[in-house]
């Protein structure tokens, strides 16, 4: 089709994965940053294709792309759902998964990514397993912890191997959906561990597909010759 398109990233890896295409990264100041930058650069699409967690910016795109009249399709990958030997408990968001850990002490696989793992310093008694794309800069405040650096996809005996190794008792997960990211939860089921799953905060009002090609659909039905 030769279109024209940049990925955006907020910045929060240091090395994110090379992309094909041009890249920028940085907030763009709120909604109203981001109307001008549509404008600015004559944004005729826009794809919201971010982690589900990332709820501020779904929210940011929706508004914007209202007030600037650039048309939005949501990229969101299906939530996974608890089938036969999976021992889940959900829970709304990460302050209650750490209130609801209890007062013995365990040892826990913190699989939430870096931004919220202060949540957890309430519970200091507990032993986590963290793991991150790239070296803290900071160490975590949590007495107890070990820091695995690495990046997905993981394969489950790999996963299944890292519980075993670390002698985890509990696996607390967001419920980020897709195949990247579920080897952890098939590990988890095979070895009979309890998960604490997270649920998604809720997406604003939108077009949300759940496969790449609807997305490349959505492009090929709605772009004239005036391209991106
Ligand atoms: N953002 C991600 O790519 C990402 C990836 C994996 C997991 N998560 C998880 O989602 C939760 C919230 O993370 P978050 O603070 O990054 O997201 P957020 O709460 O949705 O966004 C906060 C602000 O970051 C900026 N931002 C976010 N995504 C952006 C993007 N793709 N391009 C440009 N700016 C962007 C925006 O700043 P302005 O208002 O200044 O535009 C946005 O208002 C965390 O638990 C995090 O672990 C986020």
């Amino acid at each position: 089709m030769g279109l024209r398109a940049t990925f955006s990233y907020a910045g929060r890896v240091v090395n994110p994965i090379a992309q094909p295409l041009p890249t920028r990264t940085g907030g763009f100041g709120g909604a109203a940053g981001l109307i001008d930058y549509l404008k600015d650069h004559s944004v005729t699409h826009l794809i919201d294709a971010t982690n589900p967690f990332a709820a501020q910016i779904s929210r940011n795109a929706v508004a914007a792309c209202a007030a600037a009249g650039v048309p939005l399709i949501a990229l969101a990958r299906p939530p996974w759902t608890p089938g036969p030997g999976d021992r889940w408990t959900r829970v709304p968001d990460v302050a209650e998964a750490a209130r609801s850990l209890g007062s013995t002490p365990r040892r826990i696989f913190l699989a939430i990514g870096r931004t919220e793992i202060s949540v957890f310093e309430a519970k200091p008694h507990h032993h986590y397993l963290l793991r991150f794309v790239d070296a803290a800069k900071e160490r975590p405040a949590l007495p107890h912890h070990d820091i695995i650096i690495d990046r997905g996809p993981f394969a489950e005996t790999a996963e299944r191997d890292l519980l075993e190794k670390h002698r985890i008792d509990l696996l607390v997960s967001r419920n980020s959906g897709g195949e990247g990211a579920r080897a952890k939860i098939d590990a988890a089921r095979g070895l009979g561990l309890p998960i604490l799953m997270i649920d998604r905060p809720d997406a604003p009002q939108r077009h949300e597909v759940g496969t790449i090609e609807e997305v490349l659909d959505w492009i090929a039905h709605s772009v004239t010759d005036r391209g991106v």
